[in-house]
Formats: structure tokens, C-alpha cells, sequence
């Protein structure tokens, strides 16, 4: 198969691409690379650089690269700003989903895998988060992750296409140095960052009702993200017309914000440096933990990667930008 990977020159699409062509799949790269770097993009894989609001120029790459299936990375993931711009998140996020189904229909093209994220489940008041725990997201981006899921589930139900929508939950590390995401707004990059400038790294509250006090989460590596896409964009060539699946990517495994910053300190060689409780960060659960379960029994697939892989890695990706 052809598969449009959308997104396909930001950090976790990268992954992505490098897992589905090491897994022998063609691969065509669309991407806006308004935070995506062509550099990404290896050598023999095709960049069409566009938005995915853009449906003439979707529907033409499509019939062009002979595409006959689409993985969505392409999307805007800053909750923060997606409160203060929400009509962004939802042009972005959810038209462009919509331009981009559309843009398939009339290239005949009939297969999905959607980046969604753990964001749509919002507080979840269980200790493992299944795909039928209620979802209630606190954000304009975990809204358009569900819409977008919505968008897809029925058009799978109306126009028989076969998709899988893939709940991320903590995204870090790297395959590669190069690879590594150049942002700083996750836990990770947030506590090199700070110990870059010579400061104490920051937990968001330590009085919640949690073993340490503080938020636990389920860290996953990018490269069993990626994985997991190959999996399922694999499961959708033979599935049968108006599959659906909804698939939560995590490891089942809670990591506390206090274990994860001891951790970083000793992986990047300051265990002297004593972290600064400050208050809770407005909007954080306290708990969100997949499990990891149902993506086991209908793709086989299970995580590989150890937290320390993933800090280390993130670590070296760090080094190789900032030193
Ligand atoms: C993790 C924990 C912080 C920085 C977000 C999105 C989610 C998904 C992943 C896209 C929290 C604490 C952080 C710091 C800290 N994104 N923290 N000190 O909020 O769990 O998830 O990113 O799909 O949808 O909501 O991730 O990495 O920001 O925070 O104590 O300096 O680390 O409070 O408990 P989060 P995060």
C-alpha cells in the first residue's frame, strides 16, 4: 500500500515514516512545516509541502502517489493555546480533518489512521483509563481529538471507510538524536530546560491523592508510538469496510512526576539539584494511566520501551540541539 502520512515532518510523525518504511511501506510525506522540518524527511520519501486545509492540492498528492491509505499526524497539540485560540485548534484540527475526508472520498481513497489523544478521556475518575472509560475533555484540544474521532466513526458508518483512532497518552524520547522533539512543553524537555538555565526543575503540586502526592502518568516512547502505527495502518489493509477502531497507546504502567524528575536528574547527571514543589498547574488530573489492553487483542502490539530509554534519549536529542 501508499499511505499519506500527514504531519509526516514533525516529531512524532517522523517516527512514524521511519517505522512504516522500515516496515516496507511506501510512504508519501504531507506537511505544512509550520512546526514539521524537512530535515526529517529521509532521503527517497516525497515531501508535498501544504496545509491540510488545502483539499485541491490533498486530493491531487493523493491521486498522484497512487495513495491508498492516509495516517492524520498533521494537528495542532498545545493545550495551553488551545484555550486561548480555539477557533484555531478547531480550523486546524477539525476542518481540517473534515477537508481531508473529503479530499479522500474524491480520490477514492478509503483508509485511516487518526492521531487522537488521551486528552478526550479529561479527569478520568479510574486507576486504568480503557477506551470505554466516558470521555469529557477539559480543553479546545481534547475537543477536536474527539470530534475528529466522531468525524471518522461516522463516516466509517456512512461511507464504509476502514479507520483506527490511536489515543496517545505521554509521548518522550527518540529514535534518533536528530528525531527528538524540539519543543519544551512536556515534563521531559521542561526539566532540561530548566536545569539548562541553571534552575531547579518544577513539580506542579505535591497534594494529590496519589502514593507520592504527585500527578501519575503513562509515559510511552515515540518509537513504540510509531510501532503501533505501523500495526494498525497493517490491520486496516485487510479489515473489512466500516471497521472502527478506537485504540488507547499507552503502557498500562503509572509514572509519578516525582519519580520522573529523580529519574531525569540521574540520567543527565544531577542528582545534587533538589527539585522546587511549586503549586498545582490549573487543569491537571491527578491519574491517567491506559490500559493497554484492547490495542493488545486486536493488533498484538504491546510497548517495548523502558522509561530510562525514553529519558535518555530525549536527553541526547537535548544535547545535539542546545549544546
Ligand atoms: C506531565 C505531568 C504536570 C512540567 C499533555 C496533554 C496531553 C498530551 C500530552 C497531546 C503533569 C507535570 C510538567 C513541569 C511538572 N498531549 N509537570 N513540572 O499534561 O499529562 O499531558 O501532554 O496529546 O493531552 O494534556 O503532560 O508533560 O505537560 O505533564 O510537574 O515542569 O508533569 O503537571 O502532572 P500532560 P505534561
Amino acid at each position: 500500500m501508499s499511505w499519506l502520512v500527514t504531519g509526516g515532518a514533525g516529531y512524532i510523525g517522523a517516527h512514524v515514516v521511519r517505522a512504516m518504511t522500515r516496515g516496507g511501506e511506501d510512504v508519501v510525506v504531507y506537511d505544512d512545516l509550520s512546526t514539521g522540518d524537512a530535515d526529517r524527511v529521509p532521503t527517497g520519501v516525497p515531501l508535498v509541502v501544504g496545509s491540510v486545509l488545502d483539499g485541491e492540492l490533498l486530493e491531487r498528492t493523493m491521486r498522484e502517489h497512487a495513495v491508498t491509505g492516509v495516517v492524520h499526524i498533521a494537528g495542532k497539540k498545545q493545550v495551553g493555546e488551545s484555550v486561548e485560540r480555539p477557533l484555531h485548534y478547531y480550523r486546524e484540527n477539525v476542518t481540517g480533518l473534515q477537508t481531508l475526508l473529503d479530499a479522500m472520498a474524491a480520490a477514492g481513497v478509503d483508509r485511516i489512521v487518526f492521531s487522537s489523544s488521551a486528552a478526550v478521556y479529561g479527569m478520568p475518575d479510574v486507576d486504568l483509563v480503557t477506551e470505554d472509560t466516558p470521555c469529557a475533555p477539559m480543553s479546545p484540544y481534547g475537543e477536536t481529538k474527539l470530534i475528529g474521532e466522531w468525524l471518522i466513526a461516522a463516516a466509517a458508518r456512512a461511507h464504509g471507510i476502514r479507520a483506527a483512532s490511536l489515543r496517545y497518552f505521554n509521548v518522550a524520547g527518540a529514535a534518533a538524536p536528530e528525531l527528538a522533539d524540539s519543543g519544551a512543553f512536556n515534563l521531559i524537555p521542561m526539566v532540561f530546560e530548566r536545569l539548562e538555565a541553571g534552575e531547579a526543575p518544577r513539580v506542579f503540586g505535591d497534594d494529590y491523592a496519589t502514593p507520592d502526592g504527585t500527578c501519575v502518568r503513562d509515559y510511552i516512547h515515540v518509537e513504540d508510538i510509531a510501532s503501533a502505527h505501523l500495526a494498525a495502518a497493517q490491520h486496516l489493509r485487510d479489515a473489512a469496510e466500516g471497521t472502527s477502531l478506537i485504540l488507547n497507546i499507552g503502557r498500562g504502567e503509572g509514572s509519578s512526576v516525582r519519580e520522573m524528575v529523580d529519574r531525569i536528574l540521574k540520567v543527565t547527571g544531577n542528582e545534587q539539584v533538589a527539585p522546587e514543589v511549586t503549586a498545582r498547574r490549573p487543569g491537571d488530573p491527578a491519574r491517567v494511566v491506559a490500559s493497554a489492553g484492547r490495542i493488545r487483542e486486536e493488533l498484538g502490539w504491546t510497548a517495548r520501551h523502558g522509561l530510562d530509554e525514553m529519558i535518555e534519549s530525549a536527553w541526547q536529542g537535548w544535547r545535539r540541539r542546545h549544546d
